[in-house]
């Protein structure tokens, strides 16, 4: 199994609820590495940028709404199948139908405001990294 890295996003109402901690040792738990961190308030123009692939979609103004709605945590996740594994931990886009025991299902109100973000494929991994550290600030381990 090859070893990948993933971007992973604690959104708005997991900060607000105090649940960062939680929602790493999951992380940790699953054989995954923090290698790369930052607690950062999103500006209207970063929000739009990171998720302008859903532009035209119905829910991308409530999106970046809620994106910038308070600090969010962002890292860089590695480990073997990091990708699928990240997305198993978080569980389905709406809380409602996530399985029992993952992050969403856990932690999450609502498919707009449902706790966490995971890349979805290595190419949009590698985008999605490079968006928010550069080389210099991961720290492969
Ligand atoms: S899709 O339909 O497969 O593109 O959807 P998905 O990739 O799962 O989700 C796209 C991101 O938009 C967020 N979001 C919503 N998706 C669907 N419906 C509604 N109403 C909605 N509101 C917000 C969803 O959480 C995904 O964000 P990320 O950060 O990528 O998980």
């Amino acid at each position: 199994m090859a070893v990948e890295r993933t971007l992973s996003i604690v959104k708005p109402d997991a900060v607000a609820k105090n649940v960062i901690g939680q929602i790493y040792s999951r992380f940790e738990n699953a054989g995954l590495k923090i290698i790369a961190a930052r607690m950062m308030q999103l500006s209207r123009a970063e929000a739009e940028g990171f998720y302008a692939v859903h532009k035209d979609r119905p829910f991308f103004k409530d999106l970046v709404e809620f994106m910038i709605s308070g600090p969010v945590m962002v890292q860089v996740l590695e480990g073997e199948n990091a990708i699928l594994k990240n997305r198993e931990l978080m569980g389905a886009t709406d809380p409602k139908k996530a399985d029992k025991g993952t992050i969403r299902a856990d932690f999450a109100d609502s498919i707009d405001a449902n706790a966490v973000h995971g890349s979805d494929a290595p190419e949009t991994a590698a985008v999605e990294i490079a968006y928010f550290f550069p080389t210099m600030q991961i720290c492969a381990r």
